[in-house]
């Protein structure tokens, strides 16, 4: 509405008149415009965040001038109406130090996993919109997000950022929220391009992967994202990919990201990712925060390659072109942003539709929800008093109340720069569990004594223990154990008290030495803005929790693709291969069921307080697949059905290769129609550069998780190539 009336304002100025040249044209004709130096104004830019420069170790610098202070910033060239790109990280929120005028910060969104677990395009889009608004409204035309890189360790420090461990999930996912993004004329940044899957060492690491298995996994994320989200900016990554670091990989830039998927926007370095000037020729167009490169590459070091003849000028010219152009797509000349105040209850609704729909109710042993006839509740550890865990790095989002208020955890010593605290949301579930249950008597211990909450959950009807683990970016955890003697603590109280729900607050999948002694478990992942609420309702029962899990829980690390992190032990700059091809395009629930590994819980796990049933699976036309999904318990409730692939020409695999989110009355039924995109079926055919469907006898398998397929269905399925 508001965005409208600016909308309104500014076509009434003449500001947003409708123009008859295309984005292209009107980008080309800029650049015939621009002299040599004022591409290269446009082709590199600065980290722009001086609050943080000490932690990083920077040498202290002046604010850069016409910069709003956030992680990027390209200036602009006036004369020619050419905006500056002002960049903010993003993907949970707009993260950004409070603002100077209203002392606020933004809307922390929960953790994508909590997206992702929701299974739900229009939600993902909703939340993209959310941040694109809350950017637009701080001043900012560029937000960096749109994180793709798949779950393939479940102990990588930025799977909170992703969104799985699957492709078509991750990628529809990513897509819509890109394009809730850019709907706001906020340019947004498909990330980290490509295979930047750990964070040990990443400035350093060689993922080593095949071209076939690259494409039917890692690739195929970024793939569709861009097919359905038509993001105008990509971010290469800081590893190497098969030897070559990603920025300055002609093949994955060119021949991939260009050619085969006809991304027509420009590649952005991620923040000391540049390795030479010359990287320009591999297809990178824009230098990003310079100040972490050992000189701006993309200025006099691009010029004297230029007077050498080691980059062309059309060349220069082309990045400017795709800059422009993409500036002109998503409107950042037409509709630059306008300062206004932020909207956190309209904003703070969007968060807490994310959480509500992606809590996973792992275990639920006739306890929730709770019943309202509870007269003691026993509330344990986690800072439940306080606020939500959220993760580290630079997709921090600072809370709306701060900096008055801002807990800090100290996290410990030898963390990189100012990954060294934990932001806890400020929605305390403490107080929003004592809001519901007014009849009852509600009690908090802190849990740093296994022995004092053992006492107080032997006094309690029931007892909520809450057990965050912190993550972050630029470190990996070592394992997958909750920290700090939370294991200890679960297993005390729930000796003492057996009535005892876990909430987790992760980043990643845990291991549950204590899980057969407790009575439900609850994944609240990191809860964003209004966690607490969240979590509360789902204890409650006001809210179904409706998520399944977007990755595995594996039963333990040794099981792996990589039972060890490659890389821990790198001697800083030293080039460490991590071999992807182990696992290949098998990722995550593909690899555990090739071996018949068993997990801890199922990709796509997740109870509800209801029951539902899937019934009359059935092929239609081409390949399409319908089914009928049933409410079948007493209250209403919303259920992921998920359509994998079981065998093609009798070969067992497992790919999920179709999900819809459905949300059902106590009685009712959906009839689902299912389109099956071909190069799910397919594999990828590396001298063709195509995917080859092969004709034959395709099994299919329906259900609520990979482990638990109730229907199933054969179909004969004539052969498909599918160019790229
Ligand atoms: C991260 C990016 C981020 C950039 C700017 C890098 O370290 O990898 O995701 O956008 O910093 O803060």
């Amino acid at each position: 509405m508001r965005r409208g009336l600016v909308w309104v304002v500014a076509a009434l100025c003449g500001l947003g008149a409708a123009r008859a040249e295309t984005p292209d044209q009107r980008a080309s004709a800029l650049v015939a415009k621009l002299t040599l130096d004022q591409e290269l104004t446009l082709l590199h830019g600065n980290f722009a965040l001086r609050a943080y420069d000490a932690a990083y170790g920077l040498p202290p610098a002046p604010p850069v001038p016409g910069a709003l202070g956030s992680a990027g910033y390209v200036a602009g060239i006036p004369a020619l109406g050419i905006p500056a790109l002002q960049e903010v990280d993003g993907g949970l929120g707009v993260s950004v130090p409070p603002d100077a005028e209203d002392g606020k910060g933004s809307t922390a969104l929960p953790s994508s996993l909590a997206l992702a677990a929701g299974f739900d395009p229009r939600m993902a889009y909703e939340a993209g919109a959310m941040m694109g608004r809350e950017a637009f409204d701080r001043g900012f035309n560029v937000l960096l997000a749109g994180g793709v890189n798949l779950t393939r360790d479940p102990r990588g420090g930025r799977n909170y950022e992703y969104l799985g461990e699957d492709p078509l999930l991750a990628g529809t996912l990513d897509g819509a929220l890109i394009h809730g993004v850019q709907d706001q004329h906020v340019l947004a940044t498909l990330k980290h391009f490509a295979m930047n899957d750990q964070e040990t060492n990443r400035q350093f690491d060689n993922a080593l992967i095949g071209e076939a298995a690259f494409r039917e996994s890692d690739g195929l994320a970024f793939e569709i994202a861009l097919e359905t989200g038509h993001p105008m900016a990509v971010m290469c990554a800081y590893n190497q990919v098969n030897g070559q670091y990603a920025c300055a990989n002609h093949h994955l830039l060119d021949d991939v990201l260009r050619r085969d998927w006809g991304f027509d926007g420009f590649v952005m370095s991620d923040w000391g990712a540049v390795h030479s000037a010359l990287d320009i020729n591999a297809g990178l167009d824009q230098e990003s925060g310079q100040e972490f490169d050992p000189v701006t590459y993309f200025s006099t070091p691009l010029s004297v390659a230029l007077s050498q003849g080691l980059v062309t000028r059309a060349r220069v010219d082309e990045a400017v072109r795709r800059i422009l152009r993409a500036e002109l797509t998503v409107g950042l000349m037409d509709h630059p942003p306008v300062r206004q105040p932020i909207d956190f209850a309209a904003d703070g609704a969007v968060a807490a539709q994310e959480e509500a729909q992606g809590l996973v109710l792992l275990k639920n042993h006739r306890l929730l929800p709770l019943s309202p006839a509870i007269r003691r509740i026993a509330v344990i550890g986690g800072d439940a008093n306080t606020g939500v865990m959220s993760g580290g790095g630079s997709s921090d989002v600072v809370p709306k109340t701060l900096p008055q208020l801002l807990p800090v955890v100290q996290m410990g010593e030898g963390l990189a720069g100012r990954y060294t605290r934990a932001i806890l949301d400020p929605d305390p579930p403490l107080s929003e569990i004592e809001r519901q249950a007014p009849g009852a008597v509600v009690r908090y211990d802190p849990g740093l004594y296994p022995g004092a909450a053992a006492r107080l959950a032997k006094w309690a009807d029931v007892v909520v223990v809450f057990a965050p683990k912190w993550e972050t970016e630029s470190q990996d955890v070592p394992d997958l154990s909750l920290p700090g003697g939370e294991d200890a603590l679960i297993a005390a109280v729930a000796a003492a008290n057996p009535r005892t729900v876990v909430v987790l607050e992760t980043g990643n999948p845990v291991l549950m030495p204590w899980l057969p002694n407790v009575r439900a478990v609850v994944e609240a992942w990191y809860p964003g803005a209004e966690g607490g609420k969240a979590i509360a309702g789902a204890l409650f029962g006001t809210i179904d929790p409706s998520g399944h899990l977007p990755m595995s829980f594996p039963a333990n690390t040794a099981e792996l693709p990589r039972p060890v992190v490659p890389g821990q032990d790198a001697a800083p700059g030293q080039i460490t291969p991590v071999d992807y091809n182990i696992e290949g395009a098998e990722v995550g629930y593909k690899w555990f069921s090739a071996r018949h590994l068993p997990v801890l819980f199922p990709f796509g796990f997740g109870l509800s307080y209801t029951r539902f049933s899937f019934t009359h699976l059935s092929h239609g036309p081409g390949l399409t697949v319908s089914f009928d999904v049933g409410n079948d318990g007493k209250v209403a409730g919303a259920t992921v059905a998920q359509l994998y692939l079981s065998a093609r020409n009798g070969v067992a695999m497992e790919r999920l290769v179709g999900f819809a989110r459905v949300a059902l009355a106590p009685g009712e039924t959906r009839h689902v129609v299912l389109t099956i995109d071909p190069r799910l079926l397919a594999d990828f055919n590396v001298a063709g550069d195509d995917w080859v469907m092969p004709g034959g006898v395709y099994r299919f398998g329906l259900g609520d998780s990979a482990a638990d397929l109730t229907e199933s269905l054969t179909a004969r399925l004539p052969a498909q190539h599918v160019a790229p």
